[in-house]
């Protein structure tokens, strides 16, 4: 039942519907009219549509749209981990990393049901040159999108007047100075016009909105959120969009039982997000939701 001539490219997507079914490979003729019906997405069950592809390379093998590529950074976890099942969810293919992918169970259980469709990688962003081999190794890769999603919370006492040399390092070289220099050298593998580059930063890291308390992780985020702002002047001639975002409060190790969102609703909103501001060409600060946030 699959398309029996190659059907024309880069064609506007018309609806959420569409997205899906292309992405899915649910097309069922080559002029794109097909039933959309069963299954994964229930909701679609029965209705007739017609759907055009976007994106869409066509795998002269499969006769299917190559899937777009994300790099999810820190995805062994927490919202990494979450941001990691929502673009599978969306029909992507994903570069995953993690410090310790032997050790990665919730990550190679994900990899395990979606074969061929997730690559797990080592990565330590305490590491600087281990930063860099890692970007050097990805170099033949096209990404249509980047998520350098890892971070830690610092010191246990939160206080500069506690902190040593090296916990201000560790802190602000995982949460701030990687990000950008790992970022800075994946601009080139970012696709030109449309492709998005995003940091999880936290809205913690805004000065407009700083209540006070945990004063070395909001350094650290604003200064990740400060970094963002001047990578952005150097990307201007790739045309690609930049999102520094605030995933929310979330229940994770980070941010414990207490808080209000879900990892899944919170890394939902995180990919639409990104999907959306796709071919935006600017730099913002959002949360999870798409709602803008004060510098
Ligand atoms: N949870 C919240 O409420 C909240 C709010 C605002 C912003 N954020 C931000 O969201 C991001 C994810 O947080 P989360 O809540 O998911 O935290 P989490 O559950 O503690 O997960 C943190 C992730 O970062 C990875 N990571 C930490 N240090 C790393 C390093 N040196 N190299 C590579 N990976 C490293 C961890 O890997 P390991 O398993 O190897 O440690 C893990 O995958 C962080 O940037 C955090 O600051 C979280």
């Amino acid at each position: 039942m699959l398309p029996s001539r190659r059907p024309a490219p880069r064609k506007r997507i018309v609806s959420d519907i569409a997205r899906w079914v292309a992405t899915s490979g649910r097309i069922l003729s080559a002029d794109g009219t097909v039933p959309l019906y069963d299954g994964a997405a229930g909701e679609q069950g029965g209705k007739t549509g017609t759907v055009v592809v976007e994106w869409g390379k066509w795998s002269k093998e499969s006769n299917m749209p190559e899937r777009p590529l994300v790099l999810v950074v820190g995805a062994n976890r927490g919202i990494g981990l979450g941001v990691t099942q929502a673009y599978l969810g969306h029909g992507w293919d994903v570069i995953a990393t993690a410090r310790a992918p032997d050790r990665a169970e919730a990550l190679q259980r994900l990899a395990g049901a979606e074969p061929g469709h997730v690559e797990i990688r080592a990565l330590d962003m305490s590491d600087g040159r281990g930063v860099d081999a890692f970007a050097a190794s990805v170099a033949d890769r096209t990404f249509d999108a980047v998520l350098i999603n890892a971070g830690v919370a610092g010191p246990a006492h939160r206080s500069a007047n506690s902190a040593t040399p090296e916990e201000i390092g560790a802190l602000m070289f995982v949460n701030a100075i990687a990000p950008i220099r790992l970022g800075r050298l994946l601009l080139k593998n970012i696709k030109a016009d449309s492709g998005v580059l995003g940091f999880t930063s936290s809205i913690m890291g805004s000065v407009a909105l700083n209540a006070g308390g945990h004063e070395l992780y909001r350094a650290s985020k604003a200064a990740l959120n400060s970094l963002s702002r001047g990578l952005f002047a150097e990307m201007r001639g790739r045309n690609l969009t930049l999102l520094t975002l605030h995933p929310g409060w979330v229940r994770t190790d980070m941010g414990g039982s207490g808080a209000p969102v879900g990892v899944e609703e919170s890394a939902r909103g995180m990919v639409d997000v990104m999907i959306r501001s796709a071919g935006g060409r600017g730099h913002a600060f959002l949360d999870y939701q798409g709602k803008e946030l004060a510098w």
